[in-house]
């Protein structure tokens, strides 16, 4: 059984953050078109809030990877499971993810979509597990930094659950 052990970050506490991200990544695009890649399932929540708050004019795209490994934990290769539809060669391309941990997942979407020649590449996600970091990957737009524990909410699962909680929550299973 999956219970919620602790709220990390309320609905209000999110909406802070994201509001502070967005003032940042408009004043570094001022001027700028910019291509969005939502990394889904876990990053549609942020995504969706985060575009609307964006002043510069954006597209949206979609893609996907899976990893290999059990439910909390990618131990393995990442793939590419849906490719983005958009034509990136020459644009500004931000991706975006709910949460990095290993690294593994946004390195290798980083250099897929890098190697289409984009004009330029950033990364923003609003949770950073740094302490579980294995790859290097830059990631230029960090909303919290948080420990080495589980988290549900705010479109991030578990086993495909809890992505509906307006709060980003650690679980605990017993
Ligand atoms: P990485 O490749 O190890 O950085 O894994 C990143 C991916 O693992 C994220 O895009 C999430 O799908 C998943 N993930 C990592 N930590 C959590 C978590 O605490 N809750 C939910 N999903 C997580
Ligand atoms: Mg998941």
């Amino acid at each position: 059984m999956i219970e919620i052990q602790e709220i990390l970050f309320d609905a209000r506490a999110i909406d802070r953050k994201v509001n502070e991200l967005a003032d940042r990544i408009s004043r570094d695009y001022e001027g700028k078109d910019v291509v969005l890649i939502c990394v889904l399932k876990g990053a549609i929540t942020f995504t969706a809030d985060l575009m609307r708050r964006l002043t510069m004019p954006v597209e949206l795209d979609f893609t996907r990877a899976a990893s290999y490994g059990n439910s909390t934990t990618a131990l393995g290769d990442v793939s590419i499971t849906k490719d983005i539809d958009t034509d990136i060669k020459d644009r500004h391309v931000l991706l975006v993810d709910g949460i990095v941990d290993c690294g593994k997942t946004l390195d290798c979407l980083r250099r897929r979509y890098t190697a289409r020649g984009p004009a330029s590449l950033k990364t923003v996600v609003l949770l950073d597990k740094r302490s579980r970091r294995t790859v290097d990957v830059p990631i230029e737009y960090i909303g919290y930094e948080i420990p080495d524990r589980f988290v549900v909410g705010y479109g991030m699962d578990f086993s495909e659950k809890h992505r509906n909680l307006p709060y980003i929550a650690e679980i605990k299973s017993s």
